[in-house]
């Protein structure tokens, strides 16, 4: 039970590991032909719709997406607006974004979940809601999504072990979903568990695995409601990869990434706080707060600073660490008068 951690072949960087994403594209290339090459020429093309009204980031290149976009998510993709809160850092490439991945239930390793996934099958899609709340049962996911107009908010996504991106998501806010299940006064928690399914995610099958699973996170409510939670159902102007969490994920950018719970089955509003996974998995080293925090580090390794994707063959991109991942005037009146030393 290792946990989570940079392992030193993630830490000597993650250009040996795109590299080696590529060599193995370049494989395929002397295989499949034309097909390929068409791969390669698209390495991290991003380009910007520039109507009057609308500034989306789509990828134009290989998309590297197994699964079709359900017909009924189309049109809502297209109406997809500019959201606020958007950074203007720019994006980290798409390639980044679908390849280096945590998705335990795909495998370990960055580079296995975009493999692992690519059968995932996520339509149709029921989300059940339990506890606390007026409106509960089991509801299918385009009935979920039909009243939320879709925006692009473009976070940064800081992962707990001292890597960073800028991701452009696609969805909606999770105060929104949140009010429709009309949580009542007891709900003082929300807990989200992803998909069980080892028959689809070999990561639950597996009989050496870091965590247990279901993969379980949650929030204090006043969190949840914050204007910056995110229900994403899509990245780049599309939606998202199994990789990413297909077909609806957290979004959570002033904590670490492993709050930005993937693949969400089911949604409970509680009234004490849900043990969560990797709280359960090592919880001298993973709080069920896990705000980003560059004074708090972690027992193995330093939160002051993070390396940004891509590194390029000069820069490792080291940049410093913000408090709340830089979300502090959204975020930081929540935890007023708390001991975030302790509530790590
Ligand atoms: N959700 C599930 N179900 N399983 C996981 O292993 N990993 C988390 C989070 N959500 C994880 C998950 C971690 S550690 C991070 S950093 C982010 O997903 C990574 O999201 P990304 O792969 O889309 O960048």
């Amino acid at each position: 039970m290792a946990g989570m951690q940079p392992r030193s072949s993630e830490i000597t960087d993650e250009r040996t590991f795109m590299r080696r994403r590529g060599f193995i594209k370049a494989a395929g290339a002397i295989a499949a032909g034309a097909v390929a090459s068409r791969a390669l020429a698209a390495d991290s093309a991003v380009a910007t719709n520039t109507s009057a009204e609308r500034r989306i980031l789509v990828h134009e290149g290989e998309v590297l997406h197994s699964q079709a976009t359900p017909p009924w998510l189309v049109p809502k993709l297209r109406e997809a607006v500019p959201g606020n809160f958007s950074t203007n850092e720019s994006a980290t490439p798409y390639e980044y974004v679908s390849q280096y991945n945590n998705f335990y239930e795909f495998g370990t390793d960055k580079g296995d979940p975009v493999e692992n996934a690519r059968d995932f099958n996520s339509e149709p899609w029921t989300l059940e809601v339990t506890g606390e709340a007026d409106r509960t049962g089991k509801f299918n996911l385009e009935d979920i999504l039909k009243p939320h107009a879709l925006e692009e908010r473009i976070y940064r996504l800081r992962c707990v072990e001292a890597w960073s991106m800028v991701v452009p998501w696609i969805g909606f806010p999770l105060a929104d979903l949140i009010r429709r299940f009309e949580p009542n006064s007891n709900a003082k928690f929300v807990r989200f568990e992803t998909l069980f399914d080892p028959q689809q995610m070999p990561g639950q099958r597996s009989r050496f695995t870091a965590i247990d699973y279901p993969y379980v996170e949650g929030l204090r409510i006043d969190e949840a409601v914050n204007e910056l939670a995110f229900v994403a159902i899509g990245l780049y102007g599309r939606s998202l990869p199994p990789q990413n969490g297909a077909p609806l994920r957290l979004v959570v950018p002033w904590k670490y990434g492993f709050k930005s719970i993937k693949s969400i089955a089911r949604i409970s509003f509680l009234r004490e706080r849900p043990k969560t996974t990797w709280e359960l998995s090592n919880s001298r080293e993973y709080g069920f707060y896990a705000n980003v925090n560059p004074e708090v580090d972690h027992p193995r390794w330093s939160q002051g600073s993070e390396r940004r994707l891509p590194g390029s063959l000069f820069s490792r991109s080291r940049t410093e660490t913000l408090m709340f991942n830089g979300y502090a005037p959204q975020v930081a009146h929540l935890y007023t008068g708390m001991n975030l030393k302790r509530n790590f």
